[in-house]
């Protein structure tokens, strides 16, 4: 059975579009085959983690979106790309990042409900085992739209006020729209912070068990969204939980 996986954070800039990509890279290696689709129309960014230029190349969601391609032909395999082998396959669905698109998108809004038939086509169409949504942070029409339709809601956050206030307002907003399943993630954690007594916290005040805690990562920061962490340090500790959360929250549900 195919599984939608929407990944998503109240606030910015948690991780969101580095753990989606990572993740979805470290189970294509196990032989599944998996899209991830950048739903970040506003601001995108994950194609820049798999070197697409698609200003370049051709096709983005955008185009799905206005009807001027079908969304099989907007994904593109990047599974040779990544040395990801055999069965296993990768696809990105890019948003654009051309202006006039990105400012079309802004002020003209678009039909959310496209985005759904959308993601059950390419899951027929490139007989997908995981289709996972990069999501905007905050509550936007289509961050509601994913969080309603997805198997598995992956929410992130780091220990930090802010994100745990706002993260609050994501957790009572899944549970109304009765998603199927929640796990948190969070991400950034300080070398002298205390991992079990922040996962009690964490589980503690939402109630949603916690999946996987990730460092803050000099070697992250360093490699600034340029590649795929996981391919790059395969036996860092960040590749280790990645691959834990992989194998015990998406593969084993
Ligand atoms: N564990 C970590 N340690 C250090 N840096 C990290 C870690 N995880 C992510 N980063 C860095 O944080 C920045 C933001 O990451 P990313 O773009 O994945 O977040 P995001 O939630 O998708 O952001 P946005 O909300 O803007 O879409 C990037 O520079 C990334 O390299
Ligand atoms: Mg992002």
């Amino acid at each position: 059975m195919s599984k939608i996986i929407a990944v998503h954070s109240f606030r910015g800039g948690t991780g969101k579009s580095n753990l989606t990509a990572n993740l979805a890279v470290a189970i294509a290696l196990q032989g599944l085959r998996v899209a991830i689709v950048d739903t970040d129309l506003q601001s995108p960014g994950i194609h820049a983690l798999f070197n697409i230029n698609e200003t370049i190349t051709g096709k983005a969601l955008n185009d799905y979106l206005w009807n001027r391609s079908s969304i099989a032909d907007t994904a593109y395999d990047v599974s040779s790309h990544l040395k990801v082998e055999g069965k296993g396959k990768v696809f990105l669905i890019p948003s654009s990042i051309n202006t006039d698109e990105i400012a079309k998108i802004v002020s003209e809004g678009y039909n959310v409900s496209l985005l759904n038939s959308g993601f059950r086509r390419l899951i027929k169409e490139l007989q997908l085992d995981y289709l996972f949504i990069d999501t905007h942070p905050g509550l936007s029409r289509e961050s509601l739209l994913s969080i309603a339709i997805s198997d598995l809601l992956i929410i992130i956050l780091r220990p930090d006020r802010q994100d745990f206030q706002g993260t609050a307002v994501t957790v009572n907003v899944a549970r109304q729209l009765k998603v199927q399943k929640m796990v948190m993630v969070i991400n950034k954690v300080p070398s002298r912070m205390d991992l079990s007594a922040l996962q009690q916290k964490v589980e503690t005040s939402y109630q949603v068990p916690v999946a996987g805690i990730f460092r803050l990562s000099e070697e992250i920061a360093q490699l600034g969204s340029s590649g795929l962490f996981c391919l790059q340090y395969p036996n860092h500790p960040f590749t280790q939980v990645l691959r834990t959360v992989a194998e015990k929250a998406i593969i084993d549900y």
